[in-house]
């Protein structure tokens, strides 16, 4: 494998010419933000909680109080955290390609709201978003304030009670958010995924609809990952550090 300063350049090269970038990012892109990721360290969240006890129906219909709890302090970690230059410079990528007439779309399975604060526009939030919560008798969504919820279960304000509008295991991802993907992953010339173990099925799928297509696909990951050998360049390195380098040389 090329040194990460000649796949650098031959990416940023790529970049600077693409018309149409997607992107997916995973729990690595915020952990430069102090936000955990879930199952590639010791601190990860799946190696600390049972991910059936907490981020399942089953789950919330056993003990809705615990797994709205868990989440209601998952919402406050976010809201405490300040995006990194890997969100910021998905942001600048963004602009440089909108300014120039061509198309971005940023698919992410992270649900803390953290590209919407880098400024990020185009987010397809695959698994939902932990800011958002629905009522389960009405369906209504609710965006709760900046306090953390003093009742557990939350009562909704329609009579039933509050759940996490986030995607569990088991659960189908919205549909807009499955059109939206798919059609960034068959339209792009330029495809990334970053900071994902790309284990967890249908967002890890798409980088393999773009390479079928033709487009140039590009991992950026700390760790390698079952699709570091299927893409055109598996970068080994920080999002925090790469996404920064690649703007630098491909719009300055
Ligand atoms: P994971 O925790 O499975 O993987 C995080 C990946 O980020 C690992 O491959 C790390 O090597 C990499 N990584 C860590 N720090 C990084 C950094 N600073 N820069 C670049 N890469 C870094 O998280 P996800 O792949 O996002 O779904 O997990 C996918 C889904 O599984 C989540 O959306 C969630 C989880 O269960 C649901 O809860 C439905």
């Amino acid at each position: 494998m090329d040194s990460i300063a000649k796949q650098i350049e031959s990416v940023a090269a790529a970049l600077s010419r693409a018309r149409s970038v997607a992107v997916l990012t995973g729990a690595g892109i915020s952990a430069e933000s102090g936000i955990r990721t879930f199952r590639d360290t010791m601190e990860g969240l799946w190696k600390e909680f049972d991910p059936q006890k907490l981020a399942t129906p089953q789950a919330f219909a056993a003990d809705p109080a615990l797994v709205s709890r868990w989440y209601d302090s998952r919402r406050q970690g976010c809201r405490a955290a300040d995006p990194n230059p890997g969100h910021t410079s998905l942001a600048d990528i963004e602009r440089h390609l909108e300014s120039r007439g061509g198309r971005f779309t940023l698919l992410t399975q992270n649900v803390d709201g953290l590209h919407q604060k880098a400024g990020s526009r185009n987010v397809v939030e695959l698994h939902g978003s932990v800011h958002v919560w629905r009522c389960t008798k009405t369906d209504k969504e609710v965006t709760p304030g900046p306090e953390p919820f003093q009742q557990f279960p939350v009562p909704s304000p329609w009579g039933g009670t509050l759940r996490p509008g986030v995607v569990w295991f088991g659960e189908m991802l919205p549909p807009a958010a499955v059109e939206a993907a798919e059609d960034a992953a068959t339209t792009c010339d330029l495809f990334f995924s970053v900071g994902t173990s790309a284990v967890v099925y249908p967002a890890a799928g798409f980088v393999a609809v773009a390479h079928r297509r033709g487009a140039l696909t590009v991992e950026i990951n700390r760790d390698p990952t079952p699709i570091s050998s299927h893409v055109t360049h598996s970068i080994r390195g920080k999002a925090g550090e790469i996404i920064p380098q690649l703007v630098q040389h491909a719009f300055k």
